[in-house]
Parts: C-alpha cells; structure tokens; sequence
C-alpha cells in the first residue's frame, strides 16, 4: 500500500517507535504515579521523560505544563470548554476543524460568542480583519496553524503578538504542524497549544497533548484518580493532574517519546524539506493535467503537506476508491472541517485530500499520478 494519508495519522512510524511500545508493554506497563515498586517508577520516568521531549521541542519552560491527552481533540474542548464562560466572546475561522467548530457551537448555546473570521480560497485569514473583529469581551483567539484540508499555514507569529497586545488568550490547533513547522509557544505568544502525537510527532493513536502556560485558568471537566493528593476528594489543582484523571496511556506516550526523539535526530526542517520536495513534484505534474483541479496554495512553499484536488466530472469519494484499487491510500470527502468546502466551492463533493509524510518517496507519487491520469481516461469505461 502506498500510505499518503498522513493528516490523518502518519504511517508508518519509526522502528524505535514500535520497538519502544513493545519493550514498554511487555517490561513496565505499570500505573505511573500509582506505586513505589519499580515498574510503576519506571513507568512514571518515561512519561516524565516525554514531557521532557516535548517540552524541548517547542520551547515550553516547564515539562509539567504539558498534560497528556488522547488526541488533539480532547486537547482543544480541554482548553476551549474549560476556558470560557457565558458572555465571553471568542474569535476562530471558517477553516477549522470540527474539534473547534462543534465545541464553540456547543458553548454558544451557553452563551458562549464566537465570531468565525472568513479565508480566502487559498484559505488566508485576513490579518487586519481579525484586529477588527476584537472586542471588549474577546477573550480567546483560537486558530487552525495548517489547514487539514488546503495545507494553508497561518502567521501564528504575527496572530499570536496582536493576541498579546490585545491580552487575549491564543489558542493554537497545531493538529497538522506539530512535528514539522516551526512553533516556539515563546516567541509565538501561544498560551494553549493543541497537538495530537499520532501525526508530525509520529507517536503512536492515542496520544496527543494540551500544553498550558502558567497563569490561564482552565476549568477541568474530567475528575477521578491522580495518583496525587489521594487522600482527599477534591480533584488536585495543579499541573499536570488536573487534568490528567485516569491511567495514562504509558505504551502510546512511550512511542511518542520516540517518535520525537527521532525528529530531533532528523532535523524537522529536513522533514519539512523532504514533504515540500514532494509536494512540489506532486504539484509541477497534476498542474499539467487540465481536468484536475487543485484548492488552496499552489505552490509547494510555505504550505503544509496536503493536497486538496478533484477531477472534472468525477465524485471525490469514487477517486478514493479507485486509487484504494490501486494500492493507494489518500482521504475523501470533507475532512471533518465542513465550512472551508463553502469557500471552495466543494459543498457538494468534497475533495480527494493526499497528505505525503516523511517516509513517501518520488516513486509514490509517481504511481499516484499515474493513477490518477488512469481513473480520468477509464472514466466512461
Ligand atoms: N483530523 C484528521 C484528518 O484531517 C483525522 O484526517
């Protein structure tokens, strides 16, 4: 199979990876934090050494800042719902994920305001309309840093210094990007960053992280077991327990220890190179194909590894299937972001979505291309 679905969740993973979940599962998957014999001690000094990892990686002061969660999803209605409260006003985009979109449209029933900021079809937000949209009450600016469906990369930098002037809480969906785009929560002014481990970081499903700067109150909505304060009912009020209720996920964030372990090894920009070589051979050839059509950036520069496309007169999910026959794996449809297909012009039809990773080589595009040209000739057949 030709594996080019890394948005999704990047396959495959580094052999350290798969090794280290197994040496964990079959040496010390005990309870971190929840015993004083060694394989528990063991098991709490890799989840430490985790949040060690990661922290490095993205400039984070202190490790503890880092909660464990199972995806970015749980990550963002971590921060979202436990951050704002009635009559608080919020300022998104029309090009985020479900995991912002139908958390904000639950809240908004508790009176909860948002405002979604349009894109253009390149899928931009327009800087100075976000400035204008800031309000008395505007309390959190939450944004899509590379877009699952278009690879469109926002100015975190420039978005996160107006969130700062204004004292706004900057929320940052970093879903597509962590892993390979450069993010400094410090030079960003990020105070909730969001990321699964399963994606960029190439950590196992199952693992993902909520990163909270000191000083933002979040309020938890999952309480229970700590393995701290274990002596009283009242749920800790510190980082990490607080929102880390329940047994951990060791085997998964062992392996994502690993998965970032071997970034640092590569060098993330040499990722970002290699996706962005790809992506432009990927683009210089379909550009030549008159009966595909190509959303979003058209070039490969600053773009994150996604490719939304159709062809003329044929359903995306069809495309799907027969590239699937074809021994290639890509997503169809709309990518659980239902309102950027509005500025697409993709209501209808969604788009086929191919997402090369690290380990896709020329020949896998090659093929896809190849593929692709074969569904548009036998398309009457
Ligand atoms: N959010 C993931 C995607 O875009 C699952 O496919």
């Amino acid at each position: 199979m030709i594996y080019l679905d890394n948005a999704a969740t990047s396959f495959p993973k580094p052999s350290d990876v798969y090794e280290e979940v197994l040496k964990c599962m079959e040496n010390y998957a005990a309870n971190p934090g929840r015993g004083s014999h060694d394989m528990s001690i063991k098991a709490s000094e890799k989840v430490m050494e985790t949040r060690g990892e990661i922290s490095e990686f993205f400039n984070i002061p202190n490790p503890l800042n880092i909660v464990f969660t199972n995806n970015a999803t749980e990550a963002l209605n971590i921060a979202i719902k436990g951050l704002l409260k009635k009559r608080d006003h919020v300022i998104s985009t029309v090009i985020e994920h479900n995991s912002v979109l139908r958390p904000l449209n639950y809240l908004s029933k508790n009176g909860v305001q948002f405002t979604l900021l349009g894109v253009n079809q390149s899928g931009y937000i327009n800087i100075n309309g976000l400035k204008n949209e800031i309000r008395k009450n505007t309390k959190a600016i939450i944004i899509n840093h590379a877009s699952n469906v278009l690879g469109t990369i926002q100015n975190i930098k420039e978005i996160g210094k107006i969130a700062k002037e204004n004292n706004i809480i900057f929320i940052v969906d970093a879903s597509q990007s962590a892993g390979i785009l450069s993010i400094d929560v410090q030079r960003d002014n990020i105070d909730l960053l969001a990321f699964p481990g399963h994606k960029g970081l190439l950590g196992p499903q199952g693992t993902g992280c909520l990163y909270v700067k000191d000083g933002i109150e979040l309020e938890n909505f999952k309480d229970g077991g700590t393995g701290s304060n274990s002596n009283l009912m009242v749920q800790p009020d510190f980082l990490p327990d607080k929102f880390e209720s329940g047994t951990l996920n060791t085997p998964g964030i062992a392996g994502l220890c690993e998965g970032v372990k071997y970034i640092k090894k590569v060098g993330r920009k040499n990722i970002k190179k290699h996706e962005e070589v790809l992506i432009e051979y990927f683009l210089n050839e379909i550009k030549k194909l008159s009966y595909i059509k190509i959303y979003g950036p058209q070039n490969y520069e600053n773009r994150a590894s996604v490719v939304s496309i159709n062809i003329e007169g044929i359903d995306s999910s069809k495309v799907g299937y027969m590239l699937n026959k074809y021994g290639i794996a890509v997503r169809t449809g709309y990518h659980c972001a239902p309102l950027i297909h509005g500025i697409i012009g993709t209501m209808n039809r969604g788009t086929v979505r191919i997402s090369p990773g690290y380990f896709n080589t020329f020949d896998d595009i090659e093929n896809l291309v190849k593929a692709l040209k074969q569904i548009y000739e036998q398309r009457k057949i």
